[in-house]
């Protein structure tokens, strides 16, 4: 997909970080929009924000229910007849011990970050389909799609789903000849937004088990450690900006920081010991432990 005037662009996540970086993007490229999350202050803020520049329809969204997300796709048709480029964006990051982790926490990862792909595959697709016109898909997966570093068993485990869903997009358009669709997964390394607080998310239940990743002083670590790395990322403008080159270059992939060639490593290291049956974690793993013991464990 190469020209977006007239387009329309709905963006998950859209009321912060990377998905209103995407939706500025859309919309400096001459695409309407729609955008969807699940705080409404934020969204409605976002909404006053782009409406400056174009129409902008807002929906309240939790992109883990199936209902929600199909009533977005819904509201969007209505609205605008239409839909060109859809953005899986939303996404939560809160670090857990795999064994402490609650079946609840785990539920939620799972509904935002993974199951948030198929509900927006299966309501924007068929559409897409039907309409016969331009059309692209992108979801937001991470560079823990395809690593896994401790205290990230939801996290890494949701992205890697993500990842292979959209992987499983792109073949299946291709071997049911579908013509007018294409695929980006994102990869992203650090970039600057508000994932580092999860609490801002969490349903109301899970407030203290999120907060309870902090009584463990490996994980405050790594989380102090994320909070400085995301603080100091890529600007969600650049992301945004290397998304659209990829989708305008019909390019399958968008990787994590192309300048970081520790993350790079990491990645290609567990891709080839996955492939040969070898465990490559050990030296990373051990080199990753040792900065976190030198991470002061307070906030
Ligand atoms: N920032 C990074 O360093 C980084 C790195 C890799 C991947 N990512 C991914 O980028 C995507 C965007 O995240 P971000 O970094 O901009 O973080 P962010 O927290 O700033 O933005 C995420 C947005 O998703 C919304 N959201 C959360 N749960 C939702 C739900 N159930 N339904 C609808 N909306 C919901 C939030 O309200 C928020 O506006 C996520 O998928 C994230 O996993 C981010």
């Amino acid at each position: 997909m190469k020209d977006f005037e007239g387009a329309v662009t709905v963006v998950t996540g859209g009321a912060g970080g990377l998905g209103l970086a995407l939706a500025k993007a859309a919309q400096a490229r001459g695409s309407q929009l729609v955008i969807a999350d699940l705080r409404e202050d934020a969204l409605e803020s976002a909404e006053a924000e782009l409406s400056a520049g174009g129409e902008v329809l807002a929906v309240r969204t939790d992109v883990s229910q199936a209902e929600d997300v199909e009533a977005l796709a819904a509201a969007a048709v209505q609205r605008f007849g239409k839909v060109n480029l859809l953005f899986n964006n939303a996404g939560v990051f809160a670090s857990g011990v795999s064994w402490e982790t609650s079946a609840e926490e785990y539920n939620w990862v799972v509904g935002v970050n993974q199951l948030s792909v198929v509900h927006g595959i299966r309501s924007f697709v068929p559409r897409m389909i039907a309409q016969g016109d331009e059309c692209h898909v992108v979801t937001v997966s991470s560079g823990a799609g395809i690593t896994v570093n401790p205290g990230f068993c939801t996290y890494s485990m949701t992205k890697h789903a993500a990842l292979a869903l959209t992987e499983s997009l792109w073949l299946d358009l291709r071997a049911q000849e579908v013509p007018n669709i294409g695929v980006t997964v994102v990869l992203p390394g650090m970039s600057r937004s508000g994932i580092m607080t999860p609490e801002k998310t969490a349903p109301p239940t899970l407030q203290d088990d999120v907060a309870r990743r902090r009584d463990n002083s490996m994980l405050t670590s790594l989380e102090l450690m994320m909070q400085a790395g995301v603080s100091a990322g890529l600007p969600a403008e650049e992301l945004a900006e290397r998304v659209f080159t990829a989708i305008e270059e019909d390019a399958l992939y968008v990787l994590p920081a192309h300048d970081d060639e520790g993350s790079r490593a990491f990645a290609t290291a567990i891709g080839t010991g996955r492939a040969n049956g070898v465990n490559a974690y050990p030296p990373f793993v051990d080199a990753l432990l040792d900065t976190l013991r030198g991470v002061p464990a307070n906030d």
